[in-house]
């Protein structure tokens, strides 16, 4: 009897090694489904291939087996949105890896040649071949956010952040191996230009195959064919099999080295690009500034804006009040009043420059012109600005007094939220709030001595 029980066991062990090996070499037929079989496994079983799960749905990717929170290395398809757990991944009989959500069909991954088979390898690079056996794709190749040891990414080609930790799509930040040699951050959506810039490895100049390396022992460095040209991390980590180093571009704009213990199922941050959480630019959208509390990157709005959508710092704020005062051609004082942030500076959008002595002249001097929206006073030197207020960050080192048009008098924009931004109020508001009240007592009262007398 118990031969025949361990007999069972030993054949049901057999059975699972062979389901495991076959899907080393991922053949046509093959598929996954979100929940009951997502994923085919590198033979270590450290890296996975296939569904993992997001926010409101499943993307395709590969992840490290056995962390508590999901890790992704690498993710398909960031433009379209997630799938849900009723979704097919199927490698096709006539060699096309396809997702199947109903009736639509959406593709993978897309190589030029038919897939013959496809292999999760204990690298973290998940493979497709022809069926001669040549690499026709590798995710190694087509990094999304994140390099893993023995990865790299060459001259031409950049990592885009995710939206946000549990959103693997495309996020507003990118890191960019020059063809110049230089490795730099810029927010999406711009030149590579070095006003635009937020972090550079200060190594342009060395040549048009320069390429970003991370090795095992998590080193991470520049190099050009033949020589190491820079080192980002010291290296010299622990190199161990349970021990998988990365670098990731987080959601935050900041890359960063992790180190994660398989064993141990934990990760800890071993190097960063920055300390600042201010750095990446476009944190904040277009009229909001970034400050730091407690080491934490903070968004807020400039005087006189809100949020445009609460709770999505990109998006940027907008003023609290519709700026059509300006063509009456009254005393705008009237309507306008100037509020100061200090410390607070953001690209230069500069029309006119003034000599002026004090603040107050400056803001006068803003005040007194209907195009002018904001100002920044340093040094004797009085900046018109237009919006919109780019890349706002306040920074004790930064003596820079940022002074802003507020409406006061003036209809609201529309219905707005709450601000939650604390800011200086002017004495002005306090004032108009004194009437305010000043003018219901009177007419409380009023009301009062007409009913009094009517009795
Ligand atoms: C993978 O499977 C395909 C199809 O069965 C076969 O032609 C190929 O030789 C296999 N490759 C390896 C490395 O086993
Ligand atoms: C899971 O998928 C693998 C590879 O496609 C297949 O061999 C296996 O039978 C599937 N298991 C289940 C429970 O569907
Ligand atoms: C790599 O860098 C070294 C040192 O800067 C330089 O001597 C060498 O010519 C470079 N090689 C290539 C292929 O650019
Ligand atoms: C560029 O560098 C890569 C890897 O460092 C190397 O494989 C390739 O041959 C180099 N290309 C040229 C044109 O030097
Ligand atoms: C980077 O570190 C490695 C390992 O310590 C060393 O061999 C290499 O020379 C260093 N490169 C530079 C440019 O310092
Ligand atoms: C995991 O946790 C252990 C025990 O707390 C710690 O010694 C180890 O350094 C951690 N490893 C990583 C990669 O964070
Ligand atoms: C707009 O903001 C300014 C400055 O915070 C404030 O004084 C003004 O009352 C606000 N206007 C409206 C309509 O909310
Ligand atoms: C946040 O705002 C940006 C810019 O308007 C937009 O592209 C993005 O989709 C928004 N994110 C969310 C989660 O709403
Ligand atoms: C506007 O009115 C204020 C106060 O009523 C006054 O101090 C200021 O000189 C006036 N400015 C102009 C340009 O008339």
């Amino acid at each position: 009897m118990a031969v025949l029980l361990w007999l069972l066991i030993l054949s049901a062990f057999h059975a699972v090694t062979l389901a495991q090996q076959r899907q080393f070499n991922i053949t046509h037929g093959s598929s996954l489904t979100p929940i009951t079989n997502s994923s085919w496994f590198s033979s270590s079983r450290h890296f996975a291939f296939g569904f993992y799960e997001q926010t409101n749905g499943y993307a395709v990717g590969i992840s490290i087996v056995g962390m508590p929170k999901k890790t992704a290395v690498w993710t398909a398809n960031r433009n379209s949105p997630v799938v849900p757990s009723n979704a097919v991944l199927l490698l096709t009989s006539d060699g096309r890896l396809i997702v199947h959500v109903g009736s639509q069909e959406i593709s993978v991954i897309n190589p030029s040649r038919a897939i013959a088979s496809a292999s999760m390898l204990d690298t973290g690079n998940f493979v497709l071949y022809d069926s001669d056996r040549n690499v026709i794709w590798q995710s190694f190749d087509n990094p999304t956010n994140t390099l893993l040891p023995g990865q790299h990414i060459s001259a031409g080609q950049e990592l885009f952040s995710s939206a946000s930790e549990a959103d693997d799509s495309f996020g507003i930040f990118r890191l960019k191996m020059q063809h110049d040699g230089n490795l730099v951050q810029y927010p999406v959506n711009t030149a590579d230009s070095a006003s635009y810039a937020y972090y550079a490895s200060y190594t342009g100049g060395l040549g048009n195959n320069v390429s970003l390396n991370l090795d095992d022992d998590g080193l991470l460095y520049l190099f050009n064919s033949t020589n190491s040209l820079k080192n980002l991390t010291k290296g010299g980590y622990r190199r161990e099999r349970t021990i998988i180093y990365m670098m990731k571009i987080d959601a935050d704009g900041i890359f960063r080295v992790y180190s994660h213990s398989l064993n141990q199922q934990n990760s800890s941050m071993i190097w960063s690009s920055t300390n600042d959480g201010c750095d990446p630019k476009g944190l904040c959208g277009l009229n909001g500034f970034c400050t730091t509390i407690d080491a934490q990157a903070k968004c807020f709005c400039l005087p006189g804006f809100n949020f445009v959508m609460p709770g999505n710092w990109s998006a940027g704020c907008e003023r609290n009040f519709t700026t059509e005062t300006c063509q009456l051609k009254e005393n705008t004082s009237k309507y306008y009043d100037m509020r100061t942030v200090e410390n607070t500076g953001w690209e230069d959008s500069t029309y006119v420059v003034l000599a002026v002595t004090t603040k107050e002249d400056c803001e006068q001097a803003c005040l007194q012109d209907c195009n002018c929206e904001a100002a920044s006073f340093k040094d004797k030197v009085c900046r018109k600005q237009r919006l919109p207020l780019r890349y706002g960050r306040r920074d004790q080192r930064n003596s820079n007094l940022a002074l802003v048009k507020v409406g006061i008098n003036v209809l609201p924009n529309k219905e707005l939220p709450d601000q939650k931004i604390e800011e200086t109020k002017g004495k002005k508001l306090r004032i108009d709030i004194l009437i305010a009240s000043i003018t219901l007592t009177v007419f409380a009262l009023l009301v009062d001595v007409i009913l009094v007398l009517m009795i």
